[in-house]
Formats: C-alpha cells, structure tokens, sequence
C-alpha cells in the first residue's frame, strides 16, 4: 500500500496503489497523495500529471471507511487550512492533470476526478458520490465541482440518491472525455498527457489558470487577467521559439522559459 509516483519523460504518473482496499484512502494515503501533488506541482521537470488506482477493479472506492469516520480531526486540526493540501483541495496545480480511471470511482475517488482536467475511463468504471449513503457528504470539492460540471438536475442526482452512472453515461454528460477499453485506459491517458507536454509549458499553465480562475471572477477582471498573462508570455523564450518554429516550418522546441 502506497502512493506511488514515477516519472516517464515530462509526464508524472501518481498511482493510489492499494487495490485491496480497492484504493480506498486513509490517513497515510491522503498525506503521501499531498506529497505527490507538491512534487508535481514543483518539480520543473513534469509537464503534465496521469492520476490512477492500481489494479483494475477500482480509480478509488474514496475515504478509507474503516477509518476516517471512526477518527474525525479535532477543532485545532479544522484550523490548519494550508496543512495536507490536496490536488481537490486547496492546492493550486497549473501542470494539466489526466484522470486514467480504471474501476469503481467512487466519494473521494470522486472528488478527485471532478479536480482532474482531462479523464480517460475504461468501459467498466462507474461513478457515484455515495456518501449520503453513508451518513455523510462529498467534501473536498463534491458539493462545489458536480454543480459546475453537469446539469444541475444530474449533478443533484448524483448528489442526493449516491446512485451510480456507468461509464457511457458518464460520457454522455461529458463528465469523461473517453471511454476505451480497460486495457487501452493508460496509453490513451498518456497519449494525452505527452501531447500536453509537448506544448509550451507556461502557455498550458497559464490557459489552465485562466480557465479555471473565471469561475471566481467576473468576465471584465477575467478579460483584463488574460491581457496582462498574455503580455507576460509575449516577452517569453518559449513564445519567440514558437513563432521561430513556424516560420522555419520545424518542431518547437519549448523550454518553460
Ligand atoms: N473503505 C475501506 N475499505 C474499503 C472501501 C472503503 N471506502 N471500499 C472497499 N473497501 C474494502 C472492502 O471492505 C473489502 O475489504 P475486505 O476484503 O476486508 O472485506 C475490500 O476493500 C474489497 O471490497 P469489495 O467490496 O469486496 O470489492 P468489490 O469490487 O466487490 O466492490 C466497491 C468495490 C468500491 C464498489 C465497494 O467496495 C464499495 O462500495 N465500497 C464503499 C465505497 C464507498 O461507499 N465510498 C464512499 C466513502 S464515504
């Protein structure tokens, strides 16, 4: 059992790896998934990020049950806000990420992939938010994300009854970007990722803040953001190397600088 991050190229891969629990999270996972994050986060030489769970049952079956409830933080611990950042929550992470979903995504599991940009599943996965089932609710970012990112009658849905959706029906409401074959989940998600990471790094970054930045801002402050970061790209290397690239008819060769 643990979080596992391995690098191939530019594209870091962090793997939940606890299928017996069916990659439920507890205490130590959600600390080593926090780790994984702020490496990705800074470590210049990742581009872009694949999240996955080991074997192929489950993404993640979320907060590890047998644990978490039994063990709720005290007040003091509610105050640390800036302590174990996750990717869905509270940590900012402008390196595109891919969710290569390969099972049972379920709660945490989640709330994880409604964080992630790009999402990959097999024909197997399902999806559910099933915590009202269990007395509880979607933290980290459930409650907030599935409103914006489905119909608000579907979100609801999911939201009240922790009823399931399958895979093509995740895919029908664009909650998924690809449906594939379980054995084909990986390398499409890389496929992605390498894509990503081809492209000029500070230019990603600043697209994926900017898009995800104009759910809090209004439309004139999030124009008026996009001229000052597209003035700060515009005195780039990897801005004056692209422009080069077309006029030579070649490849770019993108540095993030
Ligand atoms: N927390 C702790 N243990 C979990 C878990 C979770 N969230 N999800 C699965 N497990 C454990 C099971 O208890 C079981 O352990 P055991 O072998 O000691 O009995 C093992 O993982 C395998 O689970 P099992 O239910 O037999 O696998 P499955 O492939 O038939 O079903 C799930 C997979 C994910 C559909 C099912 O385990 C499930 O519904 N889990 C609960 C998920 C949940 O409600 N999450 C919301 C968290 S608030």
């Amino acid at each position: 059992m643990s979080i596992d991050l391995t690098l191939d190229g530019a594209v870091a891969t962090i793997t939940i790896n606890r299928p017996e629990r069916r990659n439920a999270m507890d205490a130590e996972h959600y600390a080593g998934l926090s780790t994984a994050w702020v490496e990705v986060r800074d470590n210049p030489a990742i581009r872009a990020a694949i999240v996955t769970g080991a074997g192929d049952k489950a993404f993640s079956a979320g907060a590890d049950l047998k644990s978490f409830t039994a063990h709720a933080p005290s007040l003091a611990e509610l105050m640390l806000t800036q302590q174990g950042q996750l990717l869905n929550r509270g940590l900012e992470v402008w390196k595109p990420v891919v969710a290569a979903v390969n099972g049972a995504c379920l709660g945490g599991g989640m709330t994880l992939l409604l964080a992630t940009d790009i999402r990959v599943a097999a024909r197997h996965a399902t999806f559910s938010v099933s915590e009202v089932r269990r007395g509880l609710f979607p933290a980290n970012g459930g409650t907030q994300r599935l409103v914006q990112q489905l119909p608000h009658a579907i979100a609801m849905e999911l939201l009240l009854t922790g009823d399931s959706i399958d895979a093509a029906t995740a895919e029908r409401w664009g909650l998924v970007n690809r449906v594939v074959e379980t054995d084909e989940v990986m390398a499409v998600a890389l496929d992605y990722a390498r894509r990503i990471a081809e492209n000029a790094p500070l230019a990603v970054q600043a697209a994926k803040e900017l898009a995800l930045r104009s759910r809090d801002v209004d439309l004139a402050a999030g124009l008026r953001l996009e001229q000052l970061m597209l003035r700060l790209l515009q005195t780039s290397d990897d801005a004056r190397e692209g422009a080069a690239a077309f006029a030579e008819k070649r490849a770019p060769r993108f540095t993030g600088a």
